[in-house]
């Protein structure tokens, strides 16, 4: 045996929210566990960060009153949470670049057009009632729904442009961050019923309610200390070696015997049990050895991240809040779909945050990035102002360009994959079981999910060490 080699009774690919959450419950039910994390640090798709001074949350960072899985594990680990600034009123740019401010939840827009935007949220919220989160696909209309993208099916509910417009960002731009055209209906459903509603999605203070006292990055890096040297940095795994049936239960005829996982540092982890709790956009990346089965290889290819930039510009006060604004800012008109106050707990300075999704991102990132940072500096003083073109700190999120997330926020299918394949997302293959926000019925795409199916996935493991 190497010098490296670990034995324990499961190893977890991947020190994310979800991962670190198997691993606590695991050991805390009496198993042996190590985590793997490909980079130095731990949080995944959870980043909090110093940059020139100001504390920004790279990655993800609300947390919404359903989110139960979220807010006990912030509860049990001792963090603390304050709300978003939202005082005042919001700000809308329509198609022509009129700027109106507003509150409420509907944008100002002629009443033709918020009547059709109520009438299709109340239709949405109808549909979405229909659907379990934890499985869309069982919908009797499953298939159909899933065959039509999410901008089709709105041009054929309404010809108000600019209420389909609205309407479509509420999934497109601002949740799956992936074009219209790019995803079903179905999949536009489950990311509403997930959340609870489509009105919750709709509702900015419901989704982005509330922040963690030193960052949401806390949440992994407590788990992780928890954990203590059983977490190992700088340690990607690159080959996975399993034995057994293709179904948990080796229903195939081969028994159960668990995996061999090989990471950079020479790390050789034999293990009863393994938990890929990566996004899945990146399970390719592991050679699994012998391959997957057929049906989970091309499940795997029909799934992958959307594409959104994560703008911070901090501001030597919060110039917004004298003129009566809240910082809350929307347009499907505009580079940056939607903005908020994002002033850090206890900084006398103004944090603005905006996102550029999709397309949009794809074309700021063709610019140079004194270019790009100017445009959308342009686009945030179309909300605020000119003062807005100032910040003291300006930083763009780039979680596309890194190797071990390569988009944000989430994974989605593709038209037809989540009726065809989603039924089989966390099957176990063999000693293998998967965990992570992409595959989560409820908090689907954030930490909550994240963590949900991290316990899900422990008690499953914890069930078949027992029996
Ligand atoms: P995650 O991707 O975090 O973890 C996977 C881990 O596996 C990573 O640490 C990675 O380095 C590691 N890894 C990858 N390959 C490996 C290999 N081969 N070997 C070993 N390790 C490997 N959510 C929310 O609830 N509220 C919010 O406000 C936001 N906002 C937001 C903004 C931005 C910009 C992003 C990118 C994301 C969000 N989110 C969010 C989403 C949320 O951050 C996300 O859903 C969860 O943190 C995902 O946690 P997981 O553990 O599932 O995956």
């Amino acid at each position: 045996a190497s010098a490296n080699r670990i034995e324990r009774d499961v190893v977890i690919i991947g020190a994310g929210a979800s991962g670190l959450t198997a691993a606590n419950a695991l050991r805390d039910a009496g198993h042996s566990v190590v985590v793997l994390e490909a980079r130095d640090r731990v949080g995944g798709r959870l980043w909090t960060r110093e940059i020139d001074g100001a504390t920004l949350e790279i990655g993800g960072q609300w947390v919404s009153p359903d989110q139960d899985a979220l807010i006990d594990t912030l509860a049990e680990l001792g963090l603390e949470t304050y709300s978003r600034y939202r005082e005042g009123d919001s700000v809308y740019v329509a198609a022509d670049g009129t700027r109106t401010r507003f509150t409420g939840e509907i944008f100002p827009v002629a009443p033709e057009t918020a009547a059709e935007i109520e009438r299709l949220i109340a239709l949405l919220d109808g549909l979405v009632a229909e659907v379990d989160p934890a499985a869309p696909w069982d919908h009797p209309r499953a298939a159909e729904y899933d065959q039509v993208s999410w901008k089709q099916w709105l041009s054929e509910q309404t010809d108000d442009v600019e209420a389909r417009d609205n309407i479509a960002l509420y999934i497109a731009e601002a949740m799956l961050t992936k074009p219209s055209h790019a995803f079903s209906l179905l999949q536009a459903l489950l990311m509403a019923a997930s959340a609870g509603s489509f009105s919750h999605l709709v509702d900015a203070d419901f989704i982005l309610d509330k922040r963690v006292v030193g960052g949401l990055q806390q949440v992994p890096l407590k788990l992780a200390e928890r954990l203590g040297d059983d977490v190992i940095l700088n340690a990607a795994v690159r080959r996975l070696e399993w034995t057994g049936g293709a179904d948990a239960s080796g229903a195939d005829g081969t028994p159960i015997q668990g995996v061999v996982a090989y990471a950079d540092g020479g790390i050789e982890v034999a293990a009863r049990r393994a938990i890929v709790a990566l996004p899945p956009n990146l399970f390719e990346r592991i050679d699994f050895q012998p391959a997957l089965p057929r049906l989970v290889q091309q499940a795997h290819q029909h799934l992958s991240l959307g594409l959104v930039i994560k703008v911070h510009a901090v501001y030597a006060t919060p110039f917004w809040r004298e003129q009566g604004l809240s910082g809350t800012a929307f347009s499907p008109y505009r580079i940056v779909h939607e903005a908020y106050d994002n002033s850090y707990d206890g900084d006398p300075r103004g944090t603005l945050v905006g996102f550029v999704s999709d397309q949009k991102a794809d074309d700021v990132f063709s610019l140079p990035a004194e270019e790009r940072k100017a445009r959308i500096l342009a686009s945030l003083a179309d909300y605020y102002g000119p003062e807005a073109l100032s910040p003291e700190v300006y930083f763009e999120s780039d979680w596309a360009a890194e190797e071990w997330t390569r988009g944000a926020y989430a994974a989605s299918y593709d038209l037809g994959g989540l009726s065809r394949y989603g039924a089989h997302q966390t099957t176990p293959v063999g000693p293998i079981h998967w965990s992570c926000s992409d595959f989560a019925p409820e908090g689907y795409q954030h930490v909550d999910g994240a963590i949900r199916l991290g316990r899900t996935t422990a008690a499953a493991i914890a069930e078949q060490l027992r029996g």
